[in-house]
């Protein structure tokens, strides 16, 4: 599937506008791994160049809060308001539950009264998916402002006993707010793929409806990440150059013309066999998977925003960001950079946020007050509260105020028979 720079209607054009990152503030080296698997800090960094990991130790740093941290730090870099977003799209791989969807959590704690939400499950591909999506929705006009986020916390959902899978990963969040623009650039073009057959080389197998939970499957651990290592390498390969190909076409762009790459940060040796196929050098292709392992959905947008961050990016820079996943899924993006990426906040923008998102807190506490209290007021039952106390305590019941039911007959006749008249 895809949406092509040619496609755009009404001279909409969908760029990135805000961008940032939440991490989670423990860090896992290798040789901490190496304590509780048979593995070592060599293997780690030969196999995959990852030297550590983030991981949210916290009970309360969720996939949520991480996700609504780094949507909050897009917002102030966007300087919009959460009340202007029109949808939030949430790649994550770990969502808080199978529903409601982590979006509307986010949604709440960043206090976007007048957005819609969703969970969009492409696994790594996700947050390009998103890109995509938010794309058609602001070409179409439905949206002049949509968040996309990938936020995870996979170290919750990975068995710490399994050395093939647990040295890969990371927890995290990015976020980007695609906004409408008449300019010409941003999102030109994108691909976003899938091949179903792989479906069991990386997947979670329980939880879902297919194995709801049972002792047995939390005993026999399918509540973790399983997956074949060598199937993904081959595939991630394959379609990391065929996405980046696809989506330089679609964009009339060569690849000379690239300016960077900021591929999905899940092995060095894939990112540098695929690039290395394209032709694309080393100093065109952006990594940081050393000090975060893979954080799925959102290893693009955290590259995005330290790519920024280390003035890799300026205006009019031919950008190209590409994943894989599970699914087996990937997704591929062309753009071209439209804003300038220093931002100087004003201590009066800053303070009027936080108030912003301190009101969002209060009238979510009130919101979830008052749902607490008109549920008490209700019983089981149905009963409102009026109707118990009337049980209660004697007194007319709220039926006896309304006609019997022959009495009701009697006079819708009596009353059609004056309207015929
Ligand atoms: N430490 C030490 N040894 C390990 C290990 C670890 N953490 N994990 C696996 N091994 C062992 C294997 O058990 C195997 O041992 P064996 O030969 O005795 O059976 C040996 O190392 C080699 O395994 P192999 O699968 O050939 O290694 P590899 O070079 O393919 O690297 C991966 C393994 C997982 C790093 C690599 O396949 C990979 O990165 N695949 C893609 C995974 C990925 O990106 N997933 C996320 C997708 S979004």
């Amino acid at each position: 599937m895809s949406l092509d720079a040619g496609m755009m209607p009404f001279g909409r054009y969908a760029h990135i506008v805000g961008w940032g990152k939440a991490i989670p503030d423990r860090v896992v080296t290798n040789d901490e791994l190496a304590q509780i698997v048979d593995t070592s800090d060599e293997w780690i960094r030969t196999r995959t160049g990852i030297r550590q990991r983030h991981i949210a130790v916290d009970p309360n740093e969720t996939t949520a809060t991480l996700g609504a941290k780094a949507a909050r730090a897009a917002l102030d870099t966007a300087n919009l308001p959460s009340s202007k977003v029109d949808m939030i799209i949430c790649a994550t791989s770990s969502p808080e539950h199978t529903f409601p969807a982590t979006a509307c959590i986010i949604q709440d704690l960043i206090g976007a009264t007048n957005a819609g939400a969703f969970d969009l499950s492409a696994a790594c591909s996700g947050f390009v998916y998103g890109l995509g999506m938010a794309k058609g929705l602001i070409a179409s006009g439905q949206a002049d402002n949509v968040l996309v986020i990938g936020a995870e916390t996979l170290s919750r959902i990975v068995d710490w006993s399994d050395r093939n899978t647990c040295v890969l990963f990371g927890d995290g969040a990015g976020a980007v707010v695609v906004q409408a623009s008449a300019v010409p650039g941003g999102i030109l073009s994108t691909e976003m793929g899938c091949d179903g057959s792989g479906a069991d080389v990386l997947i979670l197998p329980a939880g879902g409806s297919k194995m709801p939970a049972t002792l047995e499957t939390v005993a026999s651990g399918q509540h973790f990440v399983k997956m074949n290592g060598r199937a993904v390498f081959r595939f991630a390969t394959r379609v990391m150059t065929d996405a980046t190909r696809k989506v330089l076409d679609r964009a009339g762009l060569r690849v000379e013309d690239v300016d960077l790459v900021i591929p999905h940060q899940a092995n060095e040796r894939i990112i540098a066999s695929s690039m290395r196929q394209l032709g694309l050098s080393e100093d065109k292709v952006f990594m940081n998977l050393q000090h975060y392992g893979n954080t799925s959905t959102a290893s693009i947008p955290i590259a995005l925003t330290e790519a920024i961050e280390q003035d890799r990016i300026k205006p009019h820079d031919k950008i190209v960001m590409v994943g894989f996943g599970a699914g087996l899924t990937w997704a591929g993006a062309a753009i071209e950079w439209g804003v300038p990426t220093e931002r100087e906040t004003s201590f009066w923008q800053t303070s009027q946020r936080t108030a912003a998102y301190n009101l969002a807190r209060a009238r979510s506490q009130l919101l979830r007050i008052s749902r607490r209290l008109e549920s008490s007021l209700v019983s089981e039952d149905g009963a409102s509260l009026a109707e118990r106390m009337s049980k209660r305590f004697g007194g007319r019941k709220p039926e006896e105020d309304a006609p019997p039911a022959e009495a009701e007959q009697e006079l819708l006749e009596e009353r059609s028979g004056e309207e015929e008249a």
